[in-house]
């Protein structure tokens, strides 16, 4: 990672076609469940940030074989399980990558000692540990379930889980572990995350029932359920999209479209919430790949209004809240975001820094247990600061595009970090006219 900085200037309108980059979240999921299938998995889209690239390393550490056959295209051969790694699995700063393959891993009979990079270490595994550890697996570790930790599997008993927090890591980990638990697993779940897991496990053949009961998701998986390998379209991600239409909303004069991206409706909570922020977002040539619906967005320059933004809506969209609160700055009046706690436990606590970024900034920012309050003047915000990202791909991202609106420029430490979840941000920005320099 680079030490240098990067500085977004203010500057033209940006205006282009781009494409989103593959899906982080399905990226994982394609690895992980290409090494426990059975046979060939071929993708294509692959997101090759780092977070993805420290999965694809990790498969092969259980037995997979993992080879890249060109850009974003990957061939696996999976064993049909995992077998026991010779050493660490290092999962960088990737918290889907490893809560997933706890799960996955917890199925077998081995033992492995998971570890990350700062960022990682200090985020909760306890949500994942203590439902595999009811069904069986055993773990040793620091305090309160941190990373480093190792996880002794096999022999699991089946269980009904109910989610204690909205948590698609959490729901995945179960239903991974559950594919080799007797009597299989049932997750209940109060309020829907994203289903890829759910999606991706009936392409891999497997048998999933998805039950709504008043609103809540009961998702059963028997055991014993064989996968086979098939192939993976990966759509453009909704979360990384977020960027460069959030970018063309705030600059004047800009219309930018991002092409491919997933609208899968448990991740376009971000689209609907700036289009009832006053934004001009329209989507066009909706199409399905994979089973997922894609479609095309295009943002165009927009006065926003402040809204309060549903808290059960936080599942759809809780990676955007830090590039919706750069919107907000811009615009009129207040953006209320609450129950939004979960962002607190992500790569950074995400509510202290964008409270703090924003601020220094010249932003007004109420900053709650659980949310923040962005006051917004209908004004560009003042900008001209160096901002801490504390490694958070998306702080730096977020940040920088406000830089792109601001009255003076606004510079990031760390940005090499953005390579975890898209690699090809700085060239796609100046692609469509964006002022990124080092700095
Ligand atoms: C993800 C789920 C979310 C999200 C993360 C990706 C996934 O985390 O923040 O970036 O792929 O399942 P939580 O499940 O912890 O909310």
């Amino acid at each position: 990672m680079t030490a240098a900085g990067l500085k977004s200037t203010p500057g033209g309108p940006l205006r282009g076609t781009v494409r989103a980059p593959g899906d982080k979240s399905i990226s994982h999921r394609a690895m992980i469940l290409g090494a426990l299938a059975s046979g060939t998995t071929t993708v294509e889209g692959l997101l090759e940030g780092d977070d993805v690239l420290r999965t694809a390393q990790a498969m092969r550490a259980f037995g997979a074989r993992v080879e890249q056959e060109g850009p974003g295209r990957w061939r696996l051969e999976g064993q049909g399980g995992f077998s026991e790694p010779s050493d660490v699995v290092d999962c960088g700063n990737a918290g889907t990558g490893v809560r997933l393959i706890m799960g996955a891993a917890a199925g077998f009979p081995l033992c492995v000692t998971f570890t990350g990079d700062a960022s990682l270490r200090g985020r909760p595994m306890g949500r994942v540990l203590e439902p595999l550890a009811r069904m069986g697996a055993t773990w040793l570790g620091r305090d309160r379930g941190r990373l480093p930790l190792t996880l002794k599997g096999g022999s699991l008993r089946g269980l009904t889980y109910r989610l204690p927090m909205a948590s698609a890591q959490v729901k995945s980990a179960v239903l991974l572990a559950g594919l080799h638990a007797e009597g299989g697993v049932e997750v209940i779940e109060p309020e829907a995350t994203r289903d890829h897991t759910e999606r991706m496990l009936r392409a891999f053949g497997a048998e999933v029932q998805v039950e709504d009961k008043d609103g809540v998701r009961h998702i059963r998986l028997s055991e014993g359920q064989a996968l086979t390998g098939t192939h993976v379209a990966v759509p453009g991600d909704p979360s990384s999209a977020a960027f460069p239409l959030v970018a063309g909303l705030i600059v004047p004069g800009s219309e930018v479209t991002v092409e491919g991206v997933m609208l899968n409706e448990l991740r376009t909570g971000l689209f609907s919430t700036l289009q009832e922020m006053g934004a001009d977002l329209t989507i066009a040539n909706v199409r399905l790949s994979s089973g997922e619906e894609v479609g095309d967005v295009t943002a165009r320059h927009s006065a926003l209004t402040g809204v309060v933004v549903p808290p059960e809506r936080a599942p759809s969209m809780i990676d955007e809240y830090p590039i919706l609160a750069v919107a907000a700055a811009f615009a009129t009046g207040d953006t209320v975001m609450r129950g939004v706690g979960e962002m607190r436990v992500k790569e950074s606590d995400r509510i202290a820094l964008m409270a703090r970024g924003l601020e220094a900034c010249g932003v007004d920012v109420e900053e709650e247990p659980e949310g923040f309050i962005v006051h917004g003047t209908g004004t560009a915000p003042r900008g001209g600061v160096m901002v801490e990202t504390s490694g958070d791909h998306r702080i730096a991202m977020s940040h920088l595009v406000l830089g792109l609106a601001a009255q003076a420029a606004v510079s990031v430490d760390e940005p090499g970090m953005i390579a975890t979840s898209f690699p090809g941000f700085v060239e796609l920005m100046r692609g469509l006219g964006a002022a990124l320099q080092d700095a």
